[in-house]
C-alpha cells in the first residue's frame, strides 16, 4: 500500500481522486491523501468534515477478485485495521460499533467508506476510505457533533503523530488483507468480535423489512450483523444505521 501515493493539499474528496486514478489504471495499493477535503462524504449520504491538518482523509485503491457480495468484509476488514493502529500507536482504546465506525466513550472518532465499481457482479476495483479525528480539538466541532464526536488528541490529552497512524494503519491493513486472501473472512471476523462495542448489547436499526431490536449477537460468516430479537428470531443485518443501547 502507498507504493502509489498522492498526497494533495486539499481537494473535493480523496474517494473520487483515488477512483480517477483506479479508473485510469493505477493498481492495488494506489493512495491518496488530503489535507483538507472541501466535500468530504460519508455514508448513506452524509458529509464528513475535517479541518485543515488537523483530521487524517484518505483512500486507496483495492482490486479484489471478488464478487460484489464479499465487499461488506473488507469494509469489517479495514475498520480493524484502523482500530488496531489507533490502539498501537495512540493508547486509544477504541471499540468498533458496527459495521465500521469507531467510538470511544460512545462517541465518533472514525468513520470508513468502502465504494465499488462492478461489472457483472465481480467487483472492478473498490476505494476504501478512512477519516479520523485526529487533532481536532473540541471548538472545531459544529455545535450538533460537539456531544456526539471527539478526538484522538481529546481523549489522549496531547497532539497525536499523524504520520506514524497513517504508517500504523496501512502496515495493518496490508496484514490483515493478506490473512484474508489466504484464510478467508473467520479470523478477520475473529478480529472485529474481539474489538467490537456492538455486540452484546441492544440494537435499534431499520432493514428493508422494517424496524428491528434485538440483542446484536454476532458476526455471521458474510460479515452481517445478527441481531437476536425478543420473540427469538436470528436476524442478519447487511447494512443500515445501528443505534446501540445498553
Ligand atoms: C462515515 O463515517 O460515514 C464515513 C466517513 C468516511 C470519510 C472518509 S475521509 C477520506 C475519504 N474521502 C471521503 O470523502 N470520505 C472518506
Amino acid at each position: 500500500i502507498g507504493q502509489n501515493l498522492k498526497v494533495l493539499d486539499s481537494t473535493v474528496s480523496t474517494q473520487e481522486e483515488a477512483r480517477e486514478l483506479a479508473e485510469a489504471g493505477a493498481p492495488e495499493g494506489t493512495l491518496v491523501i488530503a489535507e483538507e477535503q472541501t466535500g468530504g462524504k460519508g455514508r448513506m449520504g452524509r458529509k464528513w468534515f475535517s479541518p485543515k491538518g488537523k483530521g487524517i482523509s484518505m483512500s486507496v485503491v483495492l482490486r479484489p477478485k471478488q464478487p460484489m457480495h464479499y465487499m461488506p468484509q473488507l469494509t469489517l476488514l479495514t475498520g480493524v485495521a484502523v482500530c488496531r493502529a489507533v490502539r498501537r500507536v495512540t493508547g486509544v482504546m477504541a471499540g468498533m460499533k458496527w459495521p465500521n465506525d469507531l467510538l470511544v466513550d460512545g462517541r465518533k472518532i472514525s468513520g470508513i467508506l468502502l465504494e465499488s465499481a462492478t461489472e457483472d457482479e465481480y467487483v472492478r476495483y473498490c476505494i476504501a476510505g478512512i477519516g479520523i479525528s485526529a487533532n481536532q480539538d473540541h471548538e472545531d466541532y459544529p455545535e450538533e457533533l460537539k456531544p456526539i464526536a471527539t478526538s484522538l488528541k481529546i481523549e489522549k490529552g496531547e497532539k497525536i503523530d499523524r504520520i506514524q497512524l497513517i504508517a500504523a494503519i496501512w502496515e495493518e491493513f496490508e496484514a490483515l488483507y493478506a490473512l484474508y486472501q489466504q484464510e478467508g473472512f473467520a479470523p478477520i471476523a475473529s478480529l472485529w468480535e474481539a474489538l467490537s462495542v456492538t455486540l452484546g448489547k441492544t440494537v435499534n436499526v431499520t432493514i428493508a423489512s422494517g424496524p428491528v431490536t434485538g440483542k446484536a449477537e454476532k458476526l455471521d460468516p458474510s460479515g452481517a450483523l445478527l441481531v437476536v430479537t425478543e420473540d427469538g428470531r436470528r436476524v442478519p443485518v447487511f447494512s443500515g444505521d445501528v443505534e446501540l443501547g445498553r
